[in-house]
């Protein structure tokens, strides 16, 4: 029997980490089959620098017969000083060695040792057709439960083929909304609606059903976002975004965003839509979304395909994309576990 050692990685070193990333590219046919493939210089350059003050990964990798055969990386963020998310992921044909669960100790006890006793981590369905509910069997689930992982929310994973056709859009396009104005931009919020980004931002974390017992709303100001747009940019992230302003008061209430990666944009993620709370209930929502669509044709015509994750329990959001077009093409459970049981962890636990 091959030795099987879990080693850390330097994202720096070039070599180190096209090992821990050959594992991502590996496993992605068969686990996220209807999203594009895992970009190496988007996996590597998404790393936050040593000295970032809001976020900190730690990459691992499960090395057998010289191979690398797993991968994880854990991300830490100073929003939730209790909490760590992980990704962790087997090479499919060495899955059921055991290498899973050596990979995942090794995350545990780094995590332990950071400070923090609550790990928190993703599992993903594709669905076998395109029927809902045809997914096949869930192994990373059998995998979390096995461990002691207690299973929390579910999201769903919908694709949307582009150009949605103007008919379509048209009939959507709940504006124009009286009180309110659409803005677009690419990339930088316009400085004038900064800090209202930045308010919608921490509204959004403490929002979003997925976010699990133990995270705490995310503090974000406008010096936050920008690190934030900086950190993109440098690494060929773009995004096209639209909001809605209310005029009276001229603060951006509502926001969406589309990403995109590289110079061959075909498929591109919808990431957070988000109405500020004083403002729901004027299909602020659609309104955002229907003109990020737009303003998605126009920017990047070579897009083919969008997806977005949804809350299984975000009815408003689901209505939207359902009136959009999009079909639901996987799944994914979050997972949770308290790690530490001395009485100081459990406390910190409780906080
Ligand atoms: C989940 C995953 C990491 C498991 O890796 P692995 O190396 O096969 O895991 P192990 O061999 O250590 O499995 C440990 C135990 O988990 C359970 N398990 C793992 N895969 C399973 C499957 N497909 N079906 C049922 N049980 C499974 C079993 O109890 C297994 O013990 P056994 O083989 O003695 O019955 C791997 O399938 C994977 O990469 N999946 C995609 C990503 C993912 O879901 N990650 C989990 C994040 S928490």
């Amino acid at each position: 029997m091959q030795t099987l050692t879990v080693e850390a990685v330097d994202p720096r070193s070039d070599e180190a980490f096209r090992r821990w990333f050959s594992v991502l590219t590996a496993a992605h046919p068969v686990d996220q089959p209807h999203l594009p493939p895992p970009v190496l210089t988007e996996a590597r350059d998404d790393a936050p620098p040593p000295d970032d003050p809001y976020d900190r990964w730690h990459h691992l990798v499960a090395v057998a017969g010289g191979e690398s055969v797993g991968a994880a990386r854990i991300e830490l963020t100073s929003d939730s000083p209790n909490l760590a998310y992980f990704e962790l992921v087997v090479r499919p044909d060495q899955r059921r060695r055991g290498i899973g669960s050596a990979l995942l100790a090794g995350v545990e006890s780094w995590v332990l040792g950071s400070g923090r006793a609550v790990a928190l981590s993703e599992t993903r369905r594709p669905f076998q057709d395109e029927r809902e509910g045809g997914a096949g069997p869930d192994g990373g689930a059998a995998f979390a439960e096995r461990h002691g992982y207690r299973a929390g929310p579910v999201s769903v994973l919908r694709t949307l083929d582009l150009p949605v056709a103007e008919q379509r859009l048209a009939a959507a396009d709940p504006g124009p909304v009286p009180g309110y104005r659409v803005v677009t931009w690419t990339d930088r919020c316009p400085e004038e609606l900064l800090e209202a980004r930045a308010a919608l931002n921490t509204e959004m974390s403490t929002d979003d059903p997925a976010a699990g017992t133990h995270r705490q709303a995310e503090v974000w100001d406008g010096a936050r976002v920008r690190a934030y747009e900086d950190r993109s940019i440098s690494h060929g992230r773009r995004k096209l975004c639209a909001g809605a302003v209310h005029e009276r008061t001229g603060e951006l209430v509502a926001a969406t965003v589309i990403a995109g990666v590289g110079a061959q944009r075909t498929h591109v993620h919808q990431w957070g839509t988000v109405v500020g709370r004083k403002h729901r209930g004027h299909r602020l929502g659609m309104l955002v979304k229907v003109a990020n669509l737009r303003h998605l044709a126009s920017a990047w015509p070579e897009a083919r395909q969008i997806s977005s994750w949804n809350g299984d329990a975000n009815a408003s959001m689901i209505a939207i994309n359902a009136a959009l077009g999009y079909r639901v093409v996987g799944d994914g459970t979050d997972w949770e576990k308290v790690l530490g049981s001395s009485p100081s962890v459990g406390e910190r636990v409780r906080r």
